[in-house]
């Protein structure tokens, strides 16, 4: 009895002095839209944890898949309002927000591998990009990978004719838009979450992803072909919410860097895996047939769509695109 006693006094007064800070953590909402088992979500997920060991658990990330709290356009909104704390959104989808800049990964070949996306990103001009979304109350953080897209439909791609006429769900870009409209097809916007049923009823006949995102929503349940194409990049940008993180203290911040750092370097160091096994399991359940493009049909498809740059470049900046192309040609120091 005694010592019951004793070890619940010993309780009382460790939560009378023990320092407010052990009670209760920081606490860090990551939303974003797609599933854990994506290069994202798994990205997400080290974060958490190496956040919470770096901090001694002084800061909680709360990591919220598969658009739980927002979809894509929303997700922006709730982050500049302070509503989350972190999200990595897809370089396409910062133009609703004001920060067109970053639809210049959206051009069509644009980067031949993730080697040269790297140097880019780790380069002045990736450096410059994530400065641009401090007057919209966002701190960049990091580049974080998905990989190269591949196009699907009810319908086989293999020529730029073949698109003609379909509907094509799009993410928010300008630029993904003029890519589907030099194909003749049409260009529509979607939240990712909607994209699965759209593609089932019909609203849109066909959509472009990488494997990990086409795979995990299942889309290509109810798509008979995928093409390819390697067309464009999906990547991202982890912001935070610039009010908070200049907020907190600064060992505490430096901590989460480090955090982030590793986080990155792990999720970038296995996400072409990642779409290469997507990839082969969409193969395996013989729902859908891979179609891989000859050089001429590849030839063919990189020239359709070479008008993208014009159309775009008063949107984007044609310096910008410029400085970006000259970027990925530049040998590597
Ligand atoms: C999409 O909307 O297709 C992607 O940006 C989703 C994502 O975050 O990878």
């Amino acid at each position: 009895m005694r010592k019951l006693i004793l070890a619940a006094a010993s309780v009382a007064v460790l939560a009378l002095v023990g320092p407010a800070s052990a009670q209760s953590p920081i606490v860090i909402k990551f939303s974003h839209v797609v599933a854990p088992n994506t290069p994202k979500g798994l990205a997400a997920e080290k974060f958490k944890e190496l956040a919470d060991k770096y901090t001694d658990g002084k800061v909680k990330v709360e990591v919220y898949p598969n658009s739980q709290l927002y979809k894509d356009k929303e997700e922006l909104d709730a982050l500049q309002l302070g509503a989350v704390q972190m999200l990595a959104p897809s370089n396409s989808k910062f133009g609703p927000s004001g920060v067109r800049e970053f639809e210049v990964f959206d051009l069509p070949y644009i980067l031949p591998d993730l080697a040269t996306l790297r140097k880019v990103t780790d380069g002045p001009l990736g450096a410059k990009l994530l400065k641009l979304l401090e007057p919209k109350g966002m701190t960049g953080l990091a580049y974080w990978d998905n990989g190269f897209k591949v196009m699907s439909a009810n319908k086989k791609l293999v020529a730029p004719e073949d698109y003609k006429g379909l509907k094509f769900r799009i993410q928010s870009s300008k630029v993904l838009e003029a890519q589907f409209r030099s194909l003749g097809a049409i260009p529509q916007v979607m939240a990712f979450s909607e994209v699965y049923q759209a593609l089932q009823t019909g609203v849109v006949d066909g959509q472009e992803n990488t494997p990990s995102n086409m795979y995990t929503q299942k889309m290509h349940e109810v798509q008979k072909f995928t093409t390819l194409t390697n067309h464009g990049y999906i990547g991202y940008v982890v912001v935070v919410n610039k009010k908070f993180w200049d907020g907190l203290p600064a060992d505490i911040r430096g901590q989460l860097e480090k955090a982030m750092k590793e986080a990155t370097a792990y999720g970038n160091g296995q996400s072409a895996k990642e779409n290469d096994d997507a990839l082969e399991e969409m193969r395996k359940s013989g729902r859908t047939e891979l179609v891989k493009l000859t050089p001429e049909q590849d030839a063919a498809m990189r020239k359709a769509m070479e008008p993208v740059y014009n159309d775009v470049a008063s949107r984007v900046g044609k310096a910008l695109i410029e400085e970006f192309v000259k970027e990925t040609k530049s040998t590597t120091n």
